[in-house]
C-alpha cells in the first residue's frame, strides 16, 4: 500500500506521480492529425510509486514512467507503464520504498545490494528497442509497442557502467555514442566513452579522467568531434564524508570543455577552460573549416550556476525557474594556441529543453526549439510557452497555450523524410490545470504561433518530467 505523499513542490500539482497504468486505444482528437505523421512520441519522467523515506526528496530520483502516444492514420492512442527496474520491482513487491529519493540517503535494511536504477530521464529508440535512461545506471531495454521492460543492458558483458541519458546518434552511420560519468566508482572523475552500432553492438569503450568529478548531464557530437563539457557541479568525496552535499555548486573550479576527434583516442582530448557556469542541455554543435581553420561551434543553454543543487556548504539551492538558461554559442579554435573559447548570445528568450531537427546532429543547422516561461512562476508549474528560434535571422516565434496550461519539451518531427531542415511539426504535451489532464499537441513549424493543428486528449495527466523522442512507425 502506498501512502500520501508529503507536501513538497516536486511532488504536488503536475509534479505529483500518477498512480495508473493504462491503455487508451482511440483518443478524442481536435483538429486534424497530419496523415503523414505516423509514429510514437515516447516520454520519460520521475513517477515515484512510494513516498520518500525521509524529509528530503530530489526530483531526479523518482522511478521513471514511460508515456507513449501513438499517431497513425489520423488516429491517436496512449499507453503508459512504469519502467520495471529491479529497484521498482523490489519496492512494488515490498509495498514500500526501499531506496531513498534524497542523494546519499541510507536504504531500508536488506536493500543495500539492490541495483540502483530509476531509468527516469530519457527514452530513446535504437536497434529496435526502447532504451530507458537515467545517467547513473545501465540502460533499461523495453519493447517499443507493449512497453514491457526486458531488463538492463550490459552490452554482452562488455560495458556495465553508467550511461548518460543523452546519447547522440550519427545521422549517417546510425551509430549511437554515449558517455558515463563516475565510471570508476562513486565520486571518481573517470568518464567512459562508448560507441554502439546501428544493430546495438558495442564497438568502442574507453575511459579517461576529467579535471574533477562532477555531475555531467549531457555532451555533444559533431561529424568530426566529440565534446565533453565539465561544469563545477562537483562531487567531492572529502566533502561528502564530512556530511556535505553529494553534488554542489563550486565556483572555485573552472568550466572545462574537452574536445576529441571522433576517430581519435581519449588520450587526444584537448581541454578548453572557461568561467564557472552550468549547462544541462546543449542544442547542437558542428565543426567548420572556414579559411582553413578548424573550429567547433556549440550552442548550449547556459545557467550562471547549477539549478536544483546547493552550494558546497549545503545552502542556496537554486530552484527550477529561478533562472532560465540562455542560448549561447561557444566557438573553439582548434588551430589556436590558447585554451580559451568565445561566447556570443544567440537569443534573449531564456528557456530549457533545447531541441532541433535531429537529422542535422553535428551539422550546421538553422532552427531550434525549446520551452520557456513567460508568466510569473506558479508553484509546481514551470514552463508555459514553446519557442522556435531561427538562428539565421534571429527571429523567434512562440506559442503559449493559455492561462493554467504548461508545456513539456518540444520534439521535432520532419514533415517528410526528405523535407528541408526545420520543415515539419513540433509534438509535445500540454498540461491543462483546469482539467487536471494532459493533451498531446501538434504544431506546424511553418508558424508555431498559430497554435496546434491537432490536439489529442490523453486519459490522464503526464507529470512534468524530462525528455522524450519520436520514433517513426515501422
Ligand atoms: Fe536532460
Amino acid at each position: 500500500m502506498s501512502k500520501p505523499f508529503p507536501n513538497k513542490p516536486v511532488l504536488k500539482n503536475n509534479f505529483a506521480p500518477v498512480m495508473v497504468e493504462c491503455d487508451a486505444p482511440d483518443l478524442i482528437v481536435h483538429g486534424e492529425l497530419p496523415a503523414n505523421l505516423a509514429g510514437t512520441l515516447y516520454r520519460n519522467g520521475p513517477n515515484p510509486m512510494f513516498p520518500p523515506l525521509g524529509n528530503h526528496h530530489h526530483w531526479f530520483l523518482g522511478e521513471g514512467m514511460i508515456h507513449a502516444i501513438n499517431l497513425e492514420d489520423g488516429k491517436a492512442s496512449y499507453r503508459n507503464r512504469w519502467v520495471r527496474t529491479e529497484q521498482y520491482n523490489a519496492q512494488r513487491e515490498a509495498g514500500e520504498r526501499l531506496v531513498g529519493t534524497a542523494f546519499g540517503e541510507p536504504r531500508k535494511p536488506g536493500a543495500e545490494k539492490l541495483p540502483n536504477n530509476v531509468a527516469n530521464t530519457n527514452v530513446v529508440s535504437h536497434a529496435g528497442k526502447l532504451w530507458a535512461l537515467d545517467e547513473g545506471s545501465s540502460p533499461v531495454m523495453m519493447d517499443m509497442k507493449t512497453l514491457e521492460t526486458e531488463g538492463a543492458n550490459n552490452f554482452g558483458g562488455k560495458y556495465q557502467g553508467p550511461m548518460t541519458a543523452h546519447p547522440k546518434f550519427d545521422p549517417k552511420t546510425g551509430e549511437m555514442m554515449f558517455f558515463g560519468y563516475m565510471a570508476d566508482g562513486p565520486a571518481s572523475p573517470d568518464i567512459s566513452y562508448q560507441v554502439v552500432d546501428a544493430q546495438g553492438n558495442l564497438t568502442r569503450s574507453e575511459m579517461f579522467k576529467a579535471p574533477y568529478a562532477s555531475m555531467v548531464h549531457d555532451f555533444i557530437t559533431t561529424d568530426e568531434h566529440v565534446i565533453f563539457p565539465i561544469f563545477p557541479a562537483t562531487i567531492d568525496m572529502d566533502r561528502i564524508m564530512k556530511g556535505g552535499p553529494m553534488i554542489a555548486w563550486d565556483p572555485s573550479q573552472s568550466t572545462w570543455i574537452g574536445i576529441m576527434g571522433r576517430n581519435d583516442g581519449v588520450d587526444s582530448i584537448r581541454w578548453f577552460e572557461g568561467d564557472p557556469c552550468y549547462v544541462y542541455h546543449p542544442m547542437n554543435a558542428y565543426t567548420t573549416h572556414e579559411g582553413g581553420k578548424t573550429k567547433v561551434v556549440a550552442d548550449v543553454m547556459k545557467y550562471s550556476r547549477v539549478p536544483l543543487f546547493p552550494d558546497v556548504d549545503g545552502n542556496k539551492v537554486m530552484d527550477l525557474g529561478a533562472e532560465l538558461g540562455q542560448l549561447v554559442r561557444w566557438t573553439f579554435d582548434l588551430d589556436g594556441n590558447t585554451n580559451d573559447y568565445t561566447e556570443t548570445e544567440l537569443n534573449d528568450i531564456g528557456g530549457e529543453f533545447p531541441r532541433f531537427d535531429e537529422r542535422f546532429v553535428g551539422h550546421e543547422y538553422r532552427h531550434g526549439y525549446y520551452a520557456t516561461m513567460t508568466r510569473p512562476e506558479a508553484e509546481g508549474a514551470p514552463f508555459d510557452t514553446f519557442v522556435h528560434v531561427d538562428l539565421k535571422t534571429g527571429n523567434t516565434k512562440t506559442y503559449e497555450p493559455g492561462e493554467g496550461c504548461f508545456v513539456h519539451e518540444p520534439v521535432f518531427v520532419p514533415r517528410t523524410e526528405k523535407a528541408e531542415e526545420g520543415d515539419g511539426y513540433l509534438v509535445s504535451l500540454v498540461y491543462d490545470g483546469s482539467k487536471n489532464l494532459s493533451d498531446l499537441v501538434v504544431l506546424d513549424t511553418d508558424d508555431i504561433s498559430q497554435g496546434p493543428i491537432a490536439r489529442a486528449e490523453l486519459p490522464t495527466r503526464v507529470p512534468f518530467g524530462f525528455h522524450g523522442n519520436w520514433a517513426d512507425a515501422v
